[in-house]
């Protein structure tokens, strides 16, 4: 069984916090309705993207996308950004705001793929793309390295189209197996981590970026 720490629940009582202090500030209705325009992106976006790679992998016989992951960030953790922000607990706030409710990653095997797939995302017709940070030239302080693209998904619904905002990570299986453990340490220190510690955590994904490339010019051995 896992066991929740202290910290953990103080966390967990913050956020369901957020949510009883905001209910006030709309409807029901309103929130499910702005929920079901995110699972509709969504879908659209994750089978796009699926389609667009096949596509690419079919041309070029090549496995370029280990894995797609997909989610929509939970109401209470995007109210919780808003306030953190300071901006007022609105649905209209989120919407304007928070960019990223909607999100899919990539997860590749190799560098090289990664920036195949950031040329294919930005050559598709039906995206738009807004916003790129490349974390993999520059990575964050952190150690956290990825692509981040910010689009905007067209979505037909029974009386317009509309926008959606979405976030698509692209990063390689090293990059997104140190971001995991990281994220999981981060969580159970409950963001209590020595200055000691965070320069071994940027240590790991040096460590992580030097082994994937040694298996890259493996790879390009073999070719
Ligand atoms: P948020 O970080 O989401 O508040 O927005 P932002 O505008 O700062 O975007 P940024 O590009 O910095 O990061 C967006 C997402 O990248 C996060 O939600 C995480 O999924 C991921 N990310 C960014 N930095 C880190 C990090 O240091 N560690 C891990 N594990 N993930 C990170
Ligand atoms: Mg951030």
């Amino acid at each position: 069984p896992i066991k929740s720490s202290a910290a953990s629940d103080v966390y967990k009582r913050q956020r369901v916090n957020i949510l009883n202090k905001s209910t006030n500030n709309f409807s029901q209705e309103d929130l499910k309705k702005l929920q079901f325009k995110y699972e509709a992106a969504l879908q659209v976006l994750k089978t796009h993207l699926e389609i667009l790679i096949k596509d690419y992998d079919m041309s070029n016989h090549t496995k370029s996308v280990e894995h797609v992951n997909a989610r929509i960030k939970s109401i209470d953790s995007a109210l919780g950004k808003l306030e953190k922000r300071n901006y007022d607990i609105t649905l209209e706030n989120l919407e304007e705001h928070i960019h990223d409710m909607v999100g899919v990653r990539l997860v590749c095997p190799f560098e090289d793929d990664v920036y195949e797939m950031v040329d294919l995302i930005k050559s598709s017709d039906l995206l738009q793309v807004c916003h790129e940070k490349d974390y993999i030239e520059n990575p964050k302080e952190s150690g956290y390295s990825s692509y981040h693209i910010i689009v905007k998904v067209p979505v037909s619904f029974k009386d317009d189209i509309e926008f959606i905002d979405a976030e698509i990570q692209v990063r390689t299986l090293a990059m997104d197996a140190w971001a995991a453990l990281e994220h999981e340490l981060q969580y159970k220190s409950n963001g209590s981590v020595t200055k000691r510690e965070r320069d071994e955590l940027r240590e790991c994904a040096q460590e992580f970026r030097r082994i994937e490339n040694k298996m890259l010019t493996l790879k390009k051995g073999l070719r």
